[in-house]
């Protein structure tokens, strides 16, 4: 038996496994959702561990739209996949790593994009990482908010409507009135207007709130009514977007009628214009109370 051939083998094998084995794809970037109107980088890398790096594909659904091969001519190559289109010129790729730039089709963009790098011969060895990515019509601004005035009195009825971005994904509005949420019963029906469009449909929500400044939320906050309108999509809160008004809130006074303790906003000339008539107010009711003692004191 020839023992020095088999030992060859063996310590062969044992070189050989870890190098077979070792090849791996490091990290895939794939957006996990994007609006259909956006470009969208795609990126991979891997760690050859001391393989020759054979080729880099990538595919959408197990169809390959993108291959990069160092050891032949052209080194990259695009494929015709529906759904997405690779942008000429905006690929590079190296024994490391691989990024390149889609421009999308809308919701026949989903999918599961998929980065699979194999190594030359003779073990053409394989490895792969994949990710989903979703392409939605995505809210491009804040949600409005409707007939919200800059000055309030207490006692007063407040009606206000907050109406989010069309998106093709279901949004949830929620209002909060100096930080607290309102009471079922002020929140008025979300009407949900749609229209179809770049193969999706798209949904605007519409919240209205109504409730009388009065009670202890008012009360403690600083004479000023903050209103904040929060949009969200469900599973993607990093979409969150959110709009917030403040408007001055003035003490309701019988005596006085309307006479304003603090102003959010200090510049304004109405409110320098109303604490003048306050001061104007008390001067006459302190006139009129010297004329009233100069009366009863008169002798009849
Ligand atoms: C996407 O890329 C193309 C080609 O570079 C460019 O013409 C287009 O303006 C880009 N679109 C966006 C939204 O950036
Ligand atoms: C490969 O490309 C990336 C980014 O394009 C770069 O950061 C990296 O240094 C490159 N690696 C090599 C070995 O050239
Ligand atoms: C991609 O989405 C499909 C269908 O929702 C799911 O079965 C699969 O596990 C997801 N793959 C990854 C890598 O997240």
């Amino acid at each position: 038996m020839d023992y020095g051939w088999l030992m060859f083998l063996f310590i062969a094998l044992l070189i050989d496994y870890p190098i077979a084995y070792a090849l791996f794809v490091t990290d895939i970037s794939v957006p996990e959702i994007v609006d259909f109107r956006d470009n969208v980088t795609l990126s991979c890398s891997y760690d050859m561990r001391g393989h020759t790096l054979n080729s880099v594909k990538w595919y959408k659904d197990h169809e390959e739209f993108f291959r990069y091969s160092p050891l032949t001519s052209p080194i990259y190559m695009t494929f015709d996949v529906a759904g997405l289109q690779v942008l000429e010129g905006k690929y590079v790729c190296n024994e490391s790593s691989c990024r390149l730039d889609l421009s999308l089709q809308g919701a026949k963009s989903t999918g599961l994009y998929k980065c699979e790098v194999s190594g030359d011969a003779p073990h053409f060895k394989l490895a792969d990482k994949a990710d989903n990515m979703t392409v939605a019509a995505l809210p491009q601004n804040d949600p409005l908010i409707e007939s919200f005035n800059s000055m309030y009195r207490m006692e007063e009825y407040l009606k206000a409507t907050c109406i989010s971005d069309f998106s093709s994904l279901p949004t949830r509005l929620t209002w909060y009135i100096n930080g607290e949420q309102p009471l079922l019963g002020e929140l008025y029906p979300t009407t949900d207007t749609s229209l179809a469009a770049h193969d999706y449909v798209l949904r605007r929500q519409r919240l209205q709130v109504q409730f009388f400044l009065q009670g202890q939320r008012f009360f403690q906050a600083g004479k000023i009514l903050e209103l904040k309108c929060v949009a969200e999509i469900e599973n993607y809160p990093e979409l969150r977007r959110e709009k917030t008004l403040s408007a001055s809130l003035s003490q309701y006074d019988n005596f006085n009628n309307q006479m304003p303790l603090r102003h959010a906003n200090a510049n304004s000339g109405s409110a320098q214009r109303s604490i003048l008539c306050g001061r104007t107010s008390l001067i006459s009711a302190f006139l009129a109370a010297i004329l009233l003692i100069h009366c009863l004191r008169r002798p009849s």
